[in-house]
């Protein structure tokens, strides 16, 4: 949440920075702007609303010169308003700012700056360090924001023009991402490597407090001390298009496209026929067996995966595991040790909650073991071990080949872990292999076969208010995910429930026509399903099912059945949540939302 670019070299600086920050717009914002420097002046422009709106307000006269940077903001502090938009300035405009991140005491740095005579214009923490600049600023830039950096309480990743240094950016972060592109005769500063993949695919990654004086041609780095350091340069795979849309209507379609190759990239190398394979992470066998516990941290979609890899871990290593909700695991001083194995899971690998988490368990005495899809994402530094889920750059803020990868990597680590403290046997897990590989393959199978129901319930669904998605086992795990990519993309209240916990409450809801999507993978607990299935249907409920192809004795109880290929139950999740994945998407559709980014949601979730 919050983009920040920067660009400084040859050519004009405004329509790159456009372009910056439309690459970042799936970080979710709700204002936009930039300040674009030519010798000692400095044209500042901002405006409430998507980046349609900054590109109207500039069309006529933009802002010129070849030095500059942007911002999309996510409100935090004070309403998304023209004024509340970044960039910022001092009382004088010679330092501009743009700013991500949250100053937790900028309330007490306002009250002292305003008794020294500062006047301040917008409703926002930023615009406190823009004043502590000017306050601090004695010749030498850098130094002044090291200085600042140092009275700050809170996260920020900071991009700084000055009037009184042209021609360079100061950049600095701490807990919000921040990397400096290079370029040839150009450089780039951005929150996130698709914003200038396009121009560049090497870049340094900033690691907390430190900081990069760019300018065109040169970039120095430093420690918060202020010492010269020499970092990595991080070399990108990806390429430009593979951060575009692909010839899809939305990202969100592109990348449930992409499931069956995310799958495949997921497996590579650690799961051939036969064999499982984790020596990438560094866990020893003592460690493994040593273990009394695994605790999985997440949020959102990311906690979802978490409890698919509860269900499938305690099965097959028969270990017990515990997840938590990020946000809830950081204060309810949760019992970990050296012996319990934490696991964080991220697709963006910046989400606060699961960072502090992380930090918390380390703290602890827990080896921390991350899935994470973002390479050099703070989750990924900060972590002792990686476990990277290779689903490739996810744009759409819904997140859907990301979750996927989640779940496949609980089931290599849970076959990881089973084959090390032989808790199945060589043929079971000879035979579990094989299904995994078959994943791939079905998923794509599972695509084509369920498009065209889907796309038809999208008609229907997008006419309803509520909707229920129900299962047992891990067909609940499932229901979880399906009921919130279906609210968060086309704003139907949607709830998710285990399946014989209805007539507990929930069944009150269900009347003639409401939406339930009743998901029976789990074969040992489909008899009870379909009980489940009638005590709805019963009181009128419209009912998709989804199920193995062959179950046909759920038709005589339900409206609707999306069959998925047959693979062992256990591994049916990484099906199964496909149709339910482009049910969301196509409802959205038909209701005419902005798919890609919801309302009131942001990508990365960089503050708690
Ligand atoms: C929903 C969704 C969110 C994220 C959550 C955690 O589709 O994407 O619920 O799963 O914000 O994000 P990460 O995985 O980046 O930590």
């Amino acid at each position: 949440m919050c983009g920040i670019v920067g660009y400084l070299g040859e050519k004009e600086a405004t329509p790159i920075l456009i372009e910056g920050l439309e690459r970042l717009e799936y970080r979710g914002y709700d204002s936009a702007g930039i300040a674009v420097s030519v010798e000692d002046e400095i044209d500042v422009v901002k405006k409430a609303g998507k980046l349609k709106v900054l590109k109207e307000a500039i069309s006529e006269n933009p802002p010129a010169g070849k030095v500059g940077i942007g911002h999309t903001r996510w409100a935090t502090h004070g309403s998304p308003s023209d004024l509340n938009s970044h960039p910022h300035s001092d009382c004088t405009g010679d330092f501009v700012i743009v700013h991500n991140g949250i100053i937790e005491n900028f309330q007490q740095l306002k009250d002292e700056l305003v008794d020294k005579g500062h006047s301040f214009r917008s409703e926002t923490d930023t615009e406190v360090i823009a004043h502590l600049i000017e306050e601090n600023y004695q010749g030498k830039l850098r130094e002044a924001v090291l200085k600042v950096a140092r009275m700050l309480e809170g996260s920020y990743a900071l991009a700084i023009l000055s009037k009184r240094e042209p021609g360079k950016i100061i950049a600095i972060r701490r807990d919000s991402p921040l990397i400096v592109g290079i370029g040839e005769d150009e450089n780039y500063i951005a929150s996130d490597i698709p914003a200038f993949l396009q121009y560049t695919n090497q870049f340094y990654i900033l690691d907390d407090e430190e900081l990069a004086e760019v300018t065109r041609d040169n970039i120095s780095l430093y420690d918060a001390a202020g010492n010269r350091i020499e970092k990595d340069v991080f070399v990108v795979n990806w390429d430009a298009e593979m951060a575009e849309k692909g010839g899809y209507e939305h990202f969100m379609l592109k990348e449930i496209h992409e499931e069956p190759d995310a799958i495949r990239r997921v497996l590579s190398n650690r799961v051939t026929p036969g064999n499982v394979d984790l020596s990438e992470i560094n866990l020893s066998s003592e460690e493994i067996r040593n273990y009394d516990k695994i605790h999985i941290v997440a949020c959102g979609t990311a906690s979802y995966a978490g409890i698919m890899g509860k269900y499938v871990i305690e099965e097959l290593v028969r270990m017990p595991v515990e997840v938590d909700i990020a946000s809830e695991f950081r204060y309810r001083q949760p019992l970990i040790d050296e012996n319990s194995l934490v696991i964080v899971v991220s697709q963006s690998g910046e989400t606060a909650d699961t960072l502090a988490s992380l930090r918390l368990a380390q703290k602890k005495g827990a080896k921390v073991l991350a899935f994470t899809n973002v390479t050099g994402s703070s989750i990924a530094r900060e972590a002792d071990e990686v476990l990277y889920l290779q689903a490739g750059p996810e744009i759409a803020v819904a997140s859907t080949k990301a979750y996927i990868n989640m779940v496949v990597a609980f089931y290599i680590l849970a076959l990881y872990l089973a084959k090390v403290r032989s808790t199945v046997t060589e043929d079971r897990l000879y035979e579990l292999i094989e299904e995994v590989l078959r994943l791939p393959k079905l998923a794509t199978e599972t695509i084509e076969k369920s498009l065209e129901l889907v796309k038809e319930r999208a008609r229907v669904y997008k006419l309803q208010d509520n909707a229920f998605f129900i299962g047992r086992n891990i067909d609940f795990a499932l229901s979880l995910e399906g009921a919130l990519k279906l609210k968060e993309i086309s704003y139907i209240h949607a709830e998710a429930y285990p399946a014989g916990e209805l007539k507990h409450g929930p069944l009150a809801l269900i009347e003639d026509g409401v939406p339930v999507v009743a998901i029976a993978t789990r074969l040992s607990l489909y008899d009870k399903m379909l009980s489940n299935i009638k005590e709805v249907k019963a009181r009128g409920a419209d009912v998709l099912a989804i199920t193995f192809e062959g179950e046909t004795e759920v038709e005589k109880s339900v409206d609707h059945v999306i069959y998925i290929p047959r693979i062992n139950e256990l591994f049916s999740g990484a099906l199964a949540i496909i149709p339910m994945h482009l049910l969301a998407y196509y409802t959205s559709l038909e209701r005419g939302y902005d798919v890609d980014q919801p309302r009131n949601l942001a990508k990365s979730v960089t503050v708690e």
